[in-house]
């Protein structure tokens, strides 16, 4: 299992809460949008973006998007949390399944998408109309290694 976040805090974060549940975890500090500097390599069979790329610029994602698909193994899920598209002062811009289609449709398929909404979470949040989006990875068979 690999966690990537561009900030320090966060991965001190995640690090905490990984040892409280006793998950071995490899932490990359990174940014999503650079998929050289990440230093990963492909074969995943699940990833998730949890609110990650639908704050970024549209180029951001467009590179984002191109590194999962790098690095995602055939057959994989690809799980993707957004708001509800909006302009907002503090929370990301949001992305909505159009979005999401045109962001990772070439190379997966859109198997599921619902309401995220938790009647826990702050009000902020539930007024953002969160959504969790499965897909699956396309066949690879005809792309040549490192595509
Ligand atoms: C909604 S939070 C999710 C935090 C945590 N990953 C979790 O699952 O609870 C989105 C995270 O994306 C990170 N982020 C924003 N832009 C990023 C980028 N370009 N590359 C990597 N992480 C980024 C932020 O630092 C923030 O921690």
């Amino acid at each position: 299992m690999t966690g990537v976040d561009v900030a320090a805090a966060a991965i001190a974060k995640a690090k905490g809460r990984a040892a409280d549940e006793g998950v071995q975890v490899r932490w990359v500090a990174g940014d999503v949008s650079s998929r050289a500097g990440l230093g990963l390599e492909p074969g995943y069979a699940l990833v998730y973006d949890f609110g990650c790329i639908q704050g970024l610029a549209n180029s951001a994602r467009q590179e984002a998007a191109a590194g999962i698909a790098h690095l995602a193994a055939p057959g994989a899920k690809l799980l993707v949390a957004a708001f509800a598209p909006g302009r907002r002062v503090l929370l990301p811009r949001g992305m909505d399944q159009q979005d999401v289609i045109g962001l990772f449709g070439d190379t997966w398929d859109l198997e599921h998408t619902e309401s995220a909404s938790d009647a826990t979470a702050p009000r902020p949040v539930r007024r953002a109309r969160p959504s969790l989006y499965r897909l699956t990875r396309k066949g690879q068979a005809d792309e040549p290694p490192g595509s």
